[in-house]
């Protein structure tokens, strides 16, 4: 790597490998991006080609109108003439005395379709909406394929959620049909995921439920709605002609956090999201054949959908999959599986980088990582020391380091530095991906200058990934994103500002959401499930900064009776696991007399946050109680 004052660059043998190895795309894309796309489409394989590129009817798009596809042909049958012998898909268990397991692309071909097969023969159709709960394993990647050879909508659930997150999930979506399993590994324990199932379809509209027999707990069983996975698909065969889809027909949706504790249920469709999740992997990450690709998010979560399945296979490369949590049994985890597959790609989030160096010595001295050549990061800012880190003792200098701005509703890649071409700039996530264009405005709509700090938009022709609409609520679509500039400009609630070479940094978000550990988490939310508490009268939650997590919660709460700190706590956190799951625990909750609140009502955990952090409160007069403020001060530094 070339390093020019505080920019890298990749150097001459990097470049010339690249698939884009100059900046004229951004050129080209920006000169006629409808056109761009339209070219680049034609890398898929379509059964009937698009009769037009892009159709707007604000709030409303089209992309690639009139083609029709399959994403699993060009995932799967596409791969089979050269590539059938192939591995598809490296799967590595958390213990480590079980074997992994390896999926040729002809193996995946034949275990999806025979998965597909048995899903039509249950009675699922085009169109109808199938819940996937299942941990990491290679199951899970075939049915989110099977669903999509057959036009099922897969709506994949993390399974760390609870059963009541779950069942949210499954009413607002109407699934009938559930893939599960019985149990999975996490840190050394078995976790119990049937159990949840059995809860968390209570009062939905599931009638079968089929079960991956994985780590061989004991279930309870419901006859004729339970049905072994090994069972069902025994003997089905081989072939599933691939449903022909419309480009615009929905491939799947994907639950994720709105402002003011609403569920946004993200649906995004074929054509576009195919031809995005294809060629920003084939750019950003530089895909080639001989490739060994890891992206360690769950499939629960956008980036586990986009570049932990459907990418990869789209690019005919290896990819590899990971039960566990990457520092168990030990914190070399995730070190040592690199080293074990010659990992040459490697994509993560700021939440796990930091928490690798935080045992920086030991490990990355230990550790050469001769295979590793593309470092990517993931779901939240990267700090100027981390990204150095990251660079210099993983990356070894090395490697382009590519920051990836999206989100869940983006559907792919929207922001990043190409590896070929750079600039690397620490902290910033890079230029707009060819033929996307962004801006940056200030409340009243107005265009910021270089350094301004701003909201950012997506402006059209938008991108063909992003997001359709909201299932069955066209209202949350147009509040959520076309309301704060009108219904031409998409508003992606971040804040960012772009330096002079136009390189973009991302701020944060300004809504009410919080990530923790690169998990999308409205406050609103929690405060929701907090107040359902007998004794809660009300209560704040605020992100404060974690030096692994990046952000976590802490919680203000007025109580209605006196009741101990320890008992308030014990039966919050419970709570909130049982709502959404373990991921979210609450850093701190503090019980006070008073929340600080403007005359109007409006509780202002502005000034709860920096009395957290200690820093200065700013301007206290728009209080209507500035009297609870040393009274809450006091019980954040007693700890009571
Ligand atoms: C944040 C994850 C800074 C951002 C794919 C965005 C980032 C939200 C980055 C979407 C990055 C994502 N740098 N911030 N490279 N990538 N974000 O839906 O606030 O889980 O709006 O999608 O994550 O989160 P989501």
């Amino acid at each position: 790597m070339l390093k020019k004052n505080k920019l890298y660059y990749p150097g001459k043998e990097l470049k010339n490998k690249a698939w884009v190895k100059n900046n004229s795309i951004y050129i080209k894309g920006g000169k006629n991006p409808i056109k761009f796309w339209g070219e680049l489409a034609k890398e898929i394989l379509w059964f009937k080609s698009p009769k037009k590129t892009f159709i707007h009817q604000p709030p409303y798009f089209k992309w690639f109108v009139g083609g029709k596809l399959n994403i699993t042909q060009n995932a799967l049958d596409r791969n089979l003439k050269e590539r059938k012998n192939k591995v598809a898909l490296i799967w590595e268990p958390e213990p480590l005395e079980e074997q992994s397991r390896i999926l040729t692309y002809y193996d995946l071909y034949r275990e999806v379709n025979r998965l597909a097969n048995a899903l039509k023969r249950l009675g699922v159709k085009k169109g109808d909406r199938v819940g996937i709960y299942l941990p990491m394993l290679p199951e899970v990647v075939i049915s989110m394929l099977a669903c999509a050879r057959i036009g099922a909508i897969h709506i994949v659930v993390f399974s760390a959620f609870s059963s009541a997150a779950l069942k949210i999930r499954l009413q607002d979506t109407k699934a009938e049909m559930l893939i599960t399993a019985d149990g999975y590994y996490r840190r050394g324990k078995i976790i119990n995921l049937k159990q949840s199932v059995d809860k968390g379809i209570k009062g939905t509209k599931v009638k079968k439920v089929i079960v991956v027999k994985r780590a061989g707990n004991k279930i309870s069983w419901k006859k004729n709605r339970d049905l072994w996975w090994k069972d069902i698909i025994e003997k089905e065969k081989d072939e599933c002609k691939p449903e022909v889809m419309d480009s615009e027909d929905t491939l799947f949706i994907l639950t994720e956090s709105g402002t003011a504790g609403q569920y946004l249920q993200i649906l995004h469709t074929t054509g576009g999201y195919t031809v995005q999740a294809y060629i920003t992997g084939k750019w950003v990450f530089d895909f080639k054949d001989e490739d060994i690709f890891w992206c360690m998010a769950d499939v629960g979560w956008a980036t586990g959908h986009t570049y932990g399945v459907y990418s990869p296979l789209l690019n005919g490369v290896t990819f590899l999959i990971f039960e566990g949590a990457p520092d168990w049994p030990n914190p070399h985890r995730w070190a040592q599986i690199i080293e074990k597959y010659g990992v040459t790609t490697f994509y993560t989030a700021p939440t796990a980088i930091r928490m690798f160096e935080k045992y920086n010595g030991k490990i990355s001295k230990k550790y050469k990582f001769e295979s590793l050549q593309i470092l990517g990061s993931v779901g939240e800012p990267i700090n100027e020391a981390t990204w150095h880190w990251y660079f210099q003792k993983v990356g070894k200098g090395r490697c382009p380091l590519v920051d990836t701005w999206w989100q869940t509703e983006t559907g792919g890649i929207l922001i990043t530095s190409l590896p070929g071409v750079g600039p690397f700039k620490p902290a910033f996530t890079g230029l707009p991906f060819p033929g996307i264009k962004f801006d940056i405005l200030d409340e009243k709509g107005n265009s910021l200058p270089v350094n301004k700090e701003g909201n950012l938009v997506i402006l059209p022709p938008f991108a063909p990934g992003l997001l359709r609409g909201i299932y069955k609520s066209p209202k949350k679509y147009k509040k959520t994103y076309w309301s704060q500039y009108g219904n031409k400009i998409y508003f992606t609630s971040d804040v960012a500002y772009k330096d002079k070479n136009g390189l973009i940094r991302i701020v944060g978000r300004v809504d009410d959401v919080i990530k923790v550990a690169g998990h999308r988490i409205s406050t609103g939310e929690l405060e929701n499930i907090l107040s359902k508490h007998s004794n809660v009268i009300e209560c704040a939650v605020m992100g404060v900064p974690h030096e692994i997590k990046g952000e976590v919660p802490i919680v203000f709460v007025v109580l209605k009776k006196k009741m101990s700190l320890e008992k308030v706590k014990k039966e919050l956190i419970k709570k909130i696991r049982e709502e959404i799951g373990p991921i979210v625990k609450p850093k701190e909750i503090y019980l006070v007399e008073d929340l600080p609140k403007t005359r109007s009502g409006k509780i202002m955990r502005r000034i709860l946050k920096r009395l957290f952090t200690g820093e200065p409160l700013g301007d206290l007069s728009v209080l209507a109680n500035p009297e609870c403020i040393d009274e809450i001060r006091k019980r954040i530094l007693s700890k009571a």
